[in-house]
């Protein structure tokens, strides 16, 4: 039998297994409060195999300009092509609510995210020092950029 790959609006009820699977997806993870700001702020999915919760992200607006604020996939089910699919729904997204181009930050020590950016077709554009807290002391945040095309030339 195929599963079923699917993508829905998340909604304030699928925070306690967004949190979870974020706590182990990340060093820092964003918090319930955090969340809660974000599914009135922003646009958040929920990507689900067979109703099972495998990943989620959000994107944010501003005019014709999207940002990619967050992406994660479930731990056990990362390297099968899932962030790849989650982030071509998100671009489709931001695409479709009138974007032409997407802005996006990661760690530089996030190399699985920054090939996945890479492969859709983000170029690093730029690097805030010591943008985010780690471990011990702070770590540089690089800068992304992707055009978005209207027929889906991505
Ligand atoms: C970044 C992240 C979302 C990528 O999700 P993912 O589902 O693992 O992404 P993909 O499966 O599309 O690609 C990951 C790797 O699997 C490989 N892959 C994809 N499909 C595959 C398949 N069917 N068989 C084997 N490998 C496959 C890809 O080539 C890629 O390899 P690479 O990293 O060596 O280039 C995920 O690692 C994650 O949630 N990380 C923690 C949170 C995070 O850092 N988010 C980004 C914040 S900026």
């Amino acid at each position: 039998m195929t599963s079923k790959l699917e993508f829905r609006l998340m909604q304030e009820a699928d925070l306690d297994s967004v949190l979870a699977l974020e706590s182990q997806a990340f060093s820092h993870p964003w918090t319930r409060k955090l969340y809660l700001d974000a599914l009135t702020s922003y646009e958040c999915w929920m990507m689900t195999v067979d109703h099972q919760h495998v990943g989620h992200g959000v994107i944010s607006q501003v005019l014709d300009e999207a940002h990619l604020l967050n992406i994660a996939v479930a731990v056990q089910e990362q390297g099968k092509g899932l962030g790849l699919q989650l982030l071509e729904h998100l671009m489709q997204r931001a695409t479709q609510r009138g974007c032409v181009e997407c802005f996006l930050e990661l760690r530089a020590s996030n190399q699985s995210a920054y090939r996945l950016y890479e492969r859709f077709g983000f170029n690093e554009i730029g690097r805030r020092r010591d943008y985010y807290p780690a471990a011990t002391g702070h770590e540089d945040a690089l800068v992304m950029v992707c055009t978005l095309f209207a027929d889906d030339e991505n």
